[in-house]
């Protein structure tokens, strides 16, 4: 068992937002949400990892509701890696990691050598070991989400939720980023707009609209011309693609040679 929702809502003036969820994370997989914008994924998120309450429903880690477990229990247990998450750009790399370590110290505990085995540890399985003393603000957007992962690492957790860990990366690092994801082999929650991505590197899919969960499964089942086109309104044809994964290509209202 792992992180879990059920029959969960959270509404904010006077609108319903998250609109009775139930589903599960995969053990040791990835489960991705994908859903247009506003359709309510960063406000799940939010509300599994406890930085909201729900107003209704249950979230729950291994079979217990979250609203009774200490923060320092939970955070000890899941990390969140958020959309724009701000960083005080006068800390280094290792100043940013570091911050991970703060549900494992007892308060005014001095820095141990486990945490700094943590923060090495994590900055390597990144690929930035070798960065440590760089100045947040001279990272490309690529590096400081790495920092943002390797920060989460450090603090050790099992389950490790990501909001758009690919936004305004090029290509190349989306697919870096998503291909380290993978490799973590933690339970891991993932809100991507890219179907393809999701296709590529979800082992199970969950499609929000309108605050609802309008169809769950893996994405061989999920990722259906119907489903996008209800859902996103666009037409499109599912081909094979790498591995058996299905490949989703738009169909555009223009003629080859229209060009000018
Ligand atoms: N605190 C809030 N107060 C009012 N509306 C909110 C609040 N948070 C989110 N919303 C609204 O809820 C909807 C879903 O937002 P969000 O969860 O960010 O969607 P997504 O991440 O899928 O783009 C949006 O219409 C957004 O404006
Ligand atoms: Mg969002």
């Amino acid at each position: 068992m792992t992180l879990a929702t059920h029959d969960v809502r959270w509404g904010a003036g006077g609108r319903m937002i998250v609109d009775g969820i139930t589903l599960s994370a995969p053990p040791g997989r990835i489960l991705g949400l994908i859903g247009p914008n506003g359709s309510g994924k960063s406000s799940l998120l939010r509300l599994l990892c406890r930085l909201r309450g729900v107003a209704s429903g249950v979230v729950t880690l291994d079979g217990r509701d979250i609203a009774a477990l200490p923060r320092r229990e939970l955070a000890r247990r899941l990390a969140f890696v958020e959309q724009q998450a701000t960083t005080d750009v006068q800390l280094t790399v290792c100043d940013v990691v570091r911050l991970g370590r703060t549900p494992h110290r007892a308060a005014f505990a001095s820095w141990t050598e486990a945490d700094e085995h943590a923060v090495e540890a994590a900055l390597e399985r990144v690929g930035l070991a070798e960065r440590h003393d760089q100045p947040w603000h001279t990272l490309s957007g690529g590096e400081r989400q790495r920092v943002h992962i390797a920060r989460a690492l450090a603090q050790d957790p099992r389950e490790l939720i990501l909001d758009e860990p690919t936004n305004h990366l090029d290509i190349q690092h989306q697919l870096s980023i998503l291909g380290l994801i993978r490799r973590l082999g933690l339970t891991c929650i993932v809100a991507l707009h890219d179907l393809n991505l999701a296709s590529l590197f979800c082992d199970r899919i969950g499609v929000l609209h309108a605050g609802r969960l309008v169809a769950s499964g893996s994405p061989e089942n999920v990722l259906t011309p119907e489903l996008i086109r209800q859902v996103f309104g666009v037409e499109v044809h599912i081909r094979d693609g790498v591995g058996g994964r299905r490949h989703i290509e738009y169909v555009v209202d223009v003629e080859p040679g229209e060009r000018p």
